[in-house]
């Protein structure tokens, strides 16, 4: 069976995108990184691309007339590269129907909360303002909602007493960085099943 091929979608820092580019370095998972695209030109994760020798690309969506023809560039970048599984990791825009239904199933996206709680641009900032004693992290299929994709996995973490944000994002970057790298894997050797809402690990 021949290596599956992964490209990544960030908007800013790549921590994450750091983690998968890692985690494929040590053979955590039979799977090369092998494409990074980011709508955002000054994206860090583009430098981490290129430290890692990966191919990168700037896709900006004020260069295209409107969505749906900035998505068709997208779809057009990602099917030249030959691509598996596609990965939003900390990509800030919501993908258009045409970008979902061209890679439903092998798209995925990670969230900084336990969804459905805290969907939207910030997950962490939200549930910590509304109190919540527990939030976590969620890696999802995605379907053409804003976070409420099939779950593939979550982890839970407790909300301190007093907690800053920044101490928590640190706590939910650390979870992050395990458990998307472990997601991929799980998809890479064909041991996520979904069926309607439900994704089954086996
Ligand atoms: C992560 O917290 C992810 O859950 C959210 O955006 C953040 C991206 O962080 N969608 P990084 O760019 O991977 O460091």
């Amino acid at each position: 069976m021949s290596r599956k091929r992964i490209a990544v979608l960030v908007s800013g820092s790549g921590s994450n995108l750091q983690a998968l580019i890692d985690s494929a370095k040590e053979g955590y998972f039979d799977a090369d990184i092998v494409l990074v695209i980011s709508n955002n030109s000054n994206a860090f994760g583009l430098e981490r691309a290129k430290k890692a020798n990966i191919v990168s690309k700037v896709v900006s969506l004020s260069d295209f007339e409107s969505r749906e023809i900035y998505d068709k560039e997208l779809i057009k970048v990602i099917n030249e590269h030959d691509i598996d599984l596609v990965v939003l990791a900390g990509y800030m825009l919501i993908c258009s129907e045409a970008f979902v239904d061209g890679f439903y199933g092998r798209l995925i996206n990670l969230h900084p909360s336990l969804l459905p709680s805290f969907a939207g641009a910030d997950g962490i900032g939200d549930a910590l303002n509304y109190g919540a004693k527990i939030t976590g992290v969620t890696v999802h299929f995605v379907d053409k909602g804003c976070d409420t994709g099939p779950v593939i996995m979550q982890e839970a973490i407790e909300i301190k007493e007093g907690e800053s944000k920044e101490n928590l994002a640190e706590k939910i970057h650390k979870i992050e960085h395990k458990l998307l790298p472990k997601a991929v894997k799980y998809f890479v050797e064909g041991k996520l099943k979904l069926e309607g809402r439900k994704v089954s690990v086996f």
